[in-house]
This record gives C-alpha cells, sequence and structure tokens, in this order.
C-alpha cells in the first residue's frame, strides 16, 4: 500500500487506490468525517470514518489535535470543497488529544495566545503556512547565491570581537556568577574566563565574512545574530537571523544592485512555490485589516505587494535628497512626526522611513550616502568628507529590511576613523591586515531575514515568523 503525505495526495488524486495516510485531527463532524492535516500543506484531507464499524473505544479517542493513521480507498469527494477523499477502512490512533485541556481548538485564537502555546501554535493553519515560506525563503536564499557563484560562510557566533555592537552584546562566560575572580583593579579578570578574553554572542557576521570575501571573492553568511538592546517593538528580537553577502571588488552601486536583484529574486521564489499559503495568508491579512480603521489598511493585497516590489524598481535616494522631502512634508510641517526633521545630520526614525516609502515615494526605497557620525566605522568616507557609502533598504509597512555598505579599504583612512571613535586598534588587527595586504575595494549588506519573512506572510508582529522568539523578559521554550 501506499504512504502518501496530503500534499502529494491532493496533486497525485490516485482515486480507487488503498492508500494509508497520517497526521493529526483538525476537525471532527458528525462523528463521521475527519480533516486530517500532516503538515505538508495548508489543505486538509478529507476522511470518511462508520464508525459503527469500530471499537466503541475508538470514537472516543477522536478529537482535534490527535494523531491517527487512517487507511482506505481514496475516492472522489461528493461533498464541498475537496474533489478526493478517503474511505477508511482502519483508523489507528497514534495519540488521543484531551478536548478538556488540549489548547489549540477549532476556533480563531489569537496571536497573543498562540504566543504563550508556541510549542503547538504550528498546529494552526497560520502558523503552518508562516513556517512553511520561511523555510521555502531559506531555500530561496541559498539557492539564489549558490546560483551566482556565492560561497556560504560560517562565520563564529561565540566572538571576541565586539567592534560592531558596543553595549548590546550578549556576554559569553563560563566564570562563576557569584563570586568571579577579579584582577587588582577590582574588576572581573576575563583572563580567567574560558576564551581568556572578554567574548559575546555575535551581533553580525560581517567583519568575518570580510575576510572570507578578501580570499573567496563572493560569500554569504546565514545564521542567527543577537542583539542585547530593549527594544520590545513588532519588529525587534534579541535573536535573529542575518543573510550577509560580502563581495570583493563591489562598489556600492553594485552593492544596490545585488540588494534589489537578490530581494526580488527570493520574492519570486516564494510566489513560485507557496500559492497555496499566500493564498490562505492573503485572506487572513484581509481579515486583520477589516478590524482597523479605514486609512490604515493597505491598498494592495499581500500578493499584490510581493508582485510590486518583483516588478518595480527600487528608487534611489540619496540621504540628503531624503532630508529635504522629509522636512518639507505635511507631518513635518504639521509637527505630526514624534522626531521633527530640522536639519541636515538628523538620524532617521522608523516614522520617517515608513513615510518616504508608504507616503512619498509608494515603492521599496534605497537611501544612501548617509553622514558619516551616524554609521558604523567602517563605511567608505565620501569625497565630501562627511558622508559615507552606507545604504539602506526600506520597505512598506516593514522600514528598514536590509543595511549596508561599501567598506573603508584605505588603511589610513580607516585607522583615522578608529581612532577618532576611540576603538581600541589592537581589537581589530585582524580586520586591520585586509587593509594592509591586498586590500580592495568591497561592499556587502545584511538582510534581516525575519523581517523579510514578515513581509512575505503579511505578520505584524515578527515574534510570529518565528518558532521560539527571543525578547525583553522572554526566553519560554
Ligand atoms: O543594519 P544592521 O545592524 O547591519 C549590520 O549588522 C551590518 N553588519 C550588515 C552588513 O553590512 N553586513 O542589520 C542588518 C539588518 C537590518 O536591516 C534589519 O533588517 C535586521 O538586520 N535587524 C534586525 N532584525 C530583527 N531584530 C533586530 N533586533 C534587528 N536588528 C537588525
Ligand atoms: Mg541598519
Amino acid at each position: 500500500m501506499s504512504s502518501y503525505s496530503i500534499k502529494e495526495l491532493l496533486k497525485k488524486q490516485p482515486v480507487g487506490e488503498n492508500v494509508e495516510v497520517n497526521g493529526w485531527v483538525k476537525t471532527f463532524r458528525s462523528n463521521r468525517f475527519i480533516a486530517l492535516n500532516d503538515g505538508s500543506t495548508i489543505h486538509n484531507l478529507q476522511c470518511v470514518v462508520d464508525f459503527e464499524n469500530f471499537d466503541e473505544d475508538l470514537l472516543k479517542q477522536v478529537s482535534t489535535g490527535a494523531a491517527l493513521k487512517v487507511t482506505g480507498t481514496l475516492v472522489e469527494s461528493q461533498g464541498r470543497g475537496q474533489n478526493i477523499e478517503i474511505q477508511a477502512t482502519d483508523v489507528f490512533v497514534h495519540g488521543a488529544a484531551d478536548p478538556e485541556t488540549y489548547p489549540i481548538q477549532p476556533k480563531k485564537h489569537s496571536l497573543e495566545f498562540l504566543r504563550e502555546k508556541a510549542h503547538l501554535r504550528v498546529r494552526t493553519n497560520t502558523f503552518s503556512a508562516v513556517m512553511r515560506v520561511r523555510s521555502t525563503l531559506a531555500f530561496a536564499i541559498h539557492n539564489y547565491f549558490q546560483q551566482n557563484g556565492f560561497y556560504y560562510m560560517h562565520a563564529p557566533i561565540v566572538t571576541g570581537s565586539d567592534a560592531e555592537g558596543a553595549g548590546e552584546m550578549f556576554r559569553v562566560s563560563t566564570l562563576d556568577p557569584k563570586s568571579p575572580t577579579l584582577n587588582a583593579n577590582n574588576e572581573v579578570d576575563y583572563t580567567e574566563d574560558f576564551f581568556g578574553k572578554e567574548t559575546n554572542l555575535t551581533v553580525s557576521g560581517q567583519l568575518e565574512a570580510e575576510t572570507y570575501a578578501m580570499g573567496l571573492g563572493k560569500v554569504y553568511t546565514f545564521g542567527p545574530t543577537f542583539r542585547a538592546e530593549n527594544s520590545n517593538t513588532s519588529r525587534h528580537l534579541a535573536e535573529f537571523w542575518m543573510v550577509e553577502p560580502e563581495v570583493a571588488f563591489n562598489d556600492l552601486d553594485a552593492n544596490m544592485d545585488l540588494a534589489e536583484d537578490f530581494i526580488k529574486s527570493i520574492a519570486q521564489y516564494v510566489l513560485d512555490h507557496c500559492e497555496d499559503d499566500l493564498q490562505f495568508l492573503e485572506k487572513r491579512l484581509l481579515d486583520e485589516e477589516k478590524t482597523k480603521p479605514q486609512n490604515e489598511r493597505s491598498d494592495m493585497s499581500l500578493i499584490e505587494k510581493l508582485k510590486f516590489v518583483v516588478d518595480n524598481n527600487f528608487k534611489r535616494v540619496s540621504y540628503t535628497e531624503a532630508i529635504d522631502i522629509l522636512k518639507n512634508s505635511k507631518p513635518n510641517k504639521k509637527k505630526k512626526f514624534q522626531f521633527l526633521i530640522n536639519e541636515w545630520g538628523a538620524d532617521l526614525q522608523s516614522e520617517h522611513e515608513r513615510f518616504l516609502v508608504e507616503k512619498h515615494f509608494k515603492c521599496p526605497v534605497i537611501l544612501f550616502d548617509y553622514p558619516a557620525n551616524i554609521k558604523a566605522f567602517y563605511m567608505r568616507l565620501n569625497e565630501d568628507g562627511k558622508t559615507v557609502r552606507a545604504m539602506d533598504v526600506l520597505f512598506p509597512g516593514i522600514g528598514e529590511i536590509a543595511g549596508g555598505s561599501q567598506r573603508e579599504e584605505r588603511l589610513e583612512v580607516l585607522q583615522q576613523k578608529i581612532k577618532d571613535l576611540d576603538i581600541d586598534e589592537k581589537e581589530l588587527w585582524w580586520y586591520l591586515d585586509l587593509r594592509r595586504f591586498g586590500t580592495a575595494v568591497h561592499s556587502g549588506f545584511g538582510l534581516g531575514f525575519e523581517r523579510m519573512v514578515q513581509f512575505a506572510t503579511g505578520m505584524g508582529n515578527i515574534r510570529d515568523v518565528i518558532p521560539y522568539p527571543r525578547t525583553p523578559q522572554n526566553a519560554e521554550f
């Protein structure tokens, strides 16, 4: 007998065949119809069971959440909503799920409630769809880079360099927290720690990826990154996944081209491979938006938004142009922005980014050439001496989805920058070596993977696109 996943069965529709299917009960009605789902697809398989023919005990064990193996004949369905169904000849209960205590009942649960049941929420339509899209996106990312001559580089998770994220890192230590060894200055003596120095979880694989780009040419990292920033927003996690391509000999223009082509390509991949899940998520989003005031509703559906990104050029705008637009914008003049834009040099907040993308340009935007003093030390200084070759990719509904730059490849300029910022040059000896030996123009960027999943699924809160979100005060599971 053939054992199929429900996805395969629905595709093949081998009517008349005897088949065996495993899955979990979604709904059970009229003591006869079981909607079974095995996670392979958003669609359920209807199983018709004549319980009179079975042991009485069986009926008691079939309820939402129970794991079953159903054996039977595949027939054309008489009912609406599906083409085929199983006429069951045997039902085996792997495990029942007591309806008194099983929390995922066939009704609408709030996303907040489901966050507390994160170990079970993947059994709902919404989360199974989101997680299938997430998986497909991850594959699309590898696919894109592997097909375009990039090598996958594994940046270290534990790092001894804290160059980028000063103050926002999670310490990694095996010292006794109650009585760590102290040095002569009464400070914790990290020479006694596991690695003989202070170490942290990485905030970005970039600096290490740069070293590999300067040997392998085109590399990308794709791994977890960690930030101890206390930001409780719908777009921040303390543990998130980042995709960081780094390319030798690419300047900022080439970097923007790469970012745009890459993001379009993975969006297209999801459109091509997740049709059923996207249709489900689109409908979910529409229902959710109905509860919002008219002016907060999106004028495009989820699939339209994805297609829009694929089909339209990202608008490239310099920081200086953006400041002019923002200074003269209605919300700035009417003092509607929380942070008013008065002068060149202001750091852009997400309200400004979203105004540019959602109200002004109405398309994805790449902002570039930011003031040097609001960006990281490694970005290449422009000839004007005050801006750097930075770029941020801004998306509707999301804000910043990716950020990157052309890197400073000139040793003296980089050393001066490090000095100005009071960073210890000794910490970065290996990074500076890249500028000593065979230095070259190079660029890269980081895409926030969860923000991309948010965009592709229409989920408003980043906690709902990662299996187990890590946020301040929250590390259950
Ligand atoms: O802009 P960021 O901080 O850039 C870097 O870390 C560079 N080293 C990247 C590079 O040039 N290789 O982070 C990159 C992206 C952001 O645009 C955002 O999408 C995402 O990572 N991100 C977060 N996503 C979720 N939670 C957070 N706390 C995030 N912080 C950044
Ligand atoms: Mg950034």
